[in-house]
């Protein structure tokens, strides 16, 4: 079924099933990968609420969870825009940290945010991604645990928005062509 989303028109791409099956997957790897272990996971808000919501329930080994919002300002001419994490709270100093987005497009944003935490001295620091445009990539970054590639095409629902709207789909929709 077509929806309508502010003044574009998405339809049906990936169902609610699929979605908890790639995320069952993601959980039962990273269940295993570090077993033994406690991760951090940081969450990127807004768009990654429901995917962390529903991979994080599947996590069985002890784990800790925060959710962080990315504020870009502008900087100096030199430096462009500058991203700053808001709201991260414990400390990734010697943790394994698990970035959870929803989507990595050109992966700028995590390309400017990685190394800031890097700079914190996690253990170690994997990223967990529900989408990944392949295509799209101008900034390349290494997802350890990825949902699905999808082509260059903008998708809303399952916390992802169009201007704002659309985050409460509860699957994921593709722009009408
Ligand atoms: P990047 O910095 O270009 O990798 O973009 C990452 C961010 O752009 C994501 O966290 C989303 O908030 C947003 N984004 C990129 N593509 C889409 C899309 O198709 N739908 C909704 N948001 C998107």
């Amino acid at each position: 079924m077509k929806k309508q989303v502010l003044d574009k028109t998405f339809v049906p791409f990936l169902g609610k099933a699929e979605i908890s099956n790639a995320i069952a997957r993601m959980a039962e790897k990273i269940n295993a990968d570090y077993d033994g272990k406690k991760p951090l996971f940081i969450a990127i808000l807004n768009g990654s609420f429901m995917f962390a919501s529903d991979l994080f329930k599947k996590i069985e080994i002890p784990a800790e969870i925060s959710f962080i919002k990315l504020a870009s300002y502008k900087g100096t001419k030199s430096t462009g825009s500058v991203i700053t994490a808001i709201g991260l709270e414990t400390d990734v100093f010697e943790r394994d940290v698990i970035i959870v987005e929803d989507i990595v497009d050109t992966g700028k944003t995590l390309s400017e945010f990685l190394p800031q935490l890097i700079h914190q001295q996690p253990r170690s620091l994997k990223v967990c991604a529900l989408l990944h445009k392949k295509e799209a990539t101008r900034f390349p970054i290494v997802i350890d645990y990825m949902g699905f590639e999808i082509p260059n095409l903008f998708v809303v629902g399952y916390g992802l928005d169009y201007n704002g709207f659309g985050r409460n789909i509860d699957e994921i929709m593709q722009i009408a062509e």
